[in-house]
């Protein structure tokens, strides 16, 4: 079974590995996942590159090769390089040892230009090599180019819009696929929109502001997107409970967005709303949480400034 590696972001190493995990039993139930520090391993019929343009916080990815002995290319892995026109070596060293990282990387060039037509390109290269060093084991692999990821655009800016890192990364983590429907009752600016329907996920917002239903409508609009915007109370969600699979939202914190209601009680309401057997991602200022009695599957706390840690919940 193929293997690929993903190098981490350690910002939400946590949230990151998590996210890495979900995509891939999303995609294959029967993935494996090793998590070596920043770097996780999955074993599974997934092409790597689909889990990758999907997550939120990979820095590096590919497919494995294999476990290296040495640091020597073999006629097998010689193969990958033979339609290339370009290529470069890179090392990421993840383990406690001091490498001469540019050294090892001429030298492999040099062992590839051997044997290989392809020219050495630092910029914009065909083919990444990658050799993983790391405390226990080490990797040979590669990657080829890819396409940019398009960011999603919006009208204008908001103080109280949720960062689309972490819009996308509770998307993914339960599990939403290509062409289910997400729900976002609380949907401000249209954040969750937007990053769902960038992954092929269909979105249908509610909010009780009649000028947030405006904005969100205007940033679909502007991406050519086709999410549907409810100007309701997000009490609305259970009656439309049929229309989409999971709910992805982040709760109003009564700082710079209207609330119907002091926002501990709107959270207490809202957790009584939720439709069964829907897969949720909530976020919400820590200090709601009324003595832990929200309970899931996980709880996962991102500190932003003093006065404002946030908890996602995933349920
Ligand atoms: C924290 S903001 C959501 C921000 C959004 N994630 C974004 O990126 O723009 C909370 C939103 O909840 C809405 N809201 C507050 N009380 C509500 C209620 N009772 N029913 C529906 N929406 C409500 C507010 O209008 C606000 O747009």
């Amino acid at each position: 079974m193929p293997e690929s590696f993903f190098v981490l972001s350690k910002d939400y190493l946590e949230l990151a590995t998590d996210e890495i995990t979900a995509l891939a039993k999303m995609y294959d139930r029967f993935s494996k996942i090793k998590i070596i520090s920043n770097l996780v391993i999955v074993q599974s019929k997934t092409n790597w590159n689909e889990i990758s343009e999907r997550a939120t916080f990979v820095k590096i990815s590919g497919q494995i090769l294999r476990k290296m002995s040495g640091l020597f290319l073999d006629e097998e892995n010689a193969g990958i390089l033979k339609n290339a026109k370009s290529f470069v070596c890179r090392v990421i060293n993840l383990s406690s040892n001091q490498f001469n990282i540019p050294e090892l990387e001429n030298s492999m060039g040099d062992m590839i230009s051997k044997f290989s037509h392809a020219k050495v390109n630092l910029e914009n290269p065909d083919i990444t090599v990658y050799l993983i060093f790391t405390n226990n084991e080490n990797f040979f692999g590669f990657s080829k180019k890819t396409k940019k990821r398009i960011r999603t655009k919006k009208t204008k800016k908001f103080p109280h819009e949720l960062d689309w890192k972490l819009t996308r990364v509770m998307i993914n983590l339960i599990g939403l696929e290509k062409g289910e429907t997400v729900c976002d009752p609380f949907c401000g600016t249209g954040t969750t929109l937007l990053e769902a329907e960038s992954m092929g996920i269909h979105g249908i917002g509610l909010d009780f502001d009649e000028k947030m239903c405006e904005i969100a409508k205007a940033n679909i609009k502007v991406n050519g997107y086709n999410s549907k915007v409810i100007k309701s109370e997000f009490q609305e969600l259970s009656k439309i409970s049929d229309r989409f699979d999971g709910i992805v939202t982040d709760l109003p914190y009564g700082t710079s967005s209207k609330t119907s209601e002091k926002p501990q009680e709107i959270l207490k309401k809202f957790f009584v709303c939720i439709p069964k057997r829907k897969r949720v991602a909530i976020m919400y200022k820590k200090e709601m949480d009324f003595n832990s009695k929200l309970k899931g599957l996980k709880k996962y706390h991102i500190y932003r400034h003093k006065s404002l840690t946030r908890t996602i919940l995933i349920k």
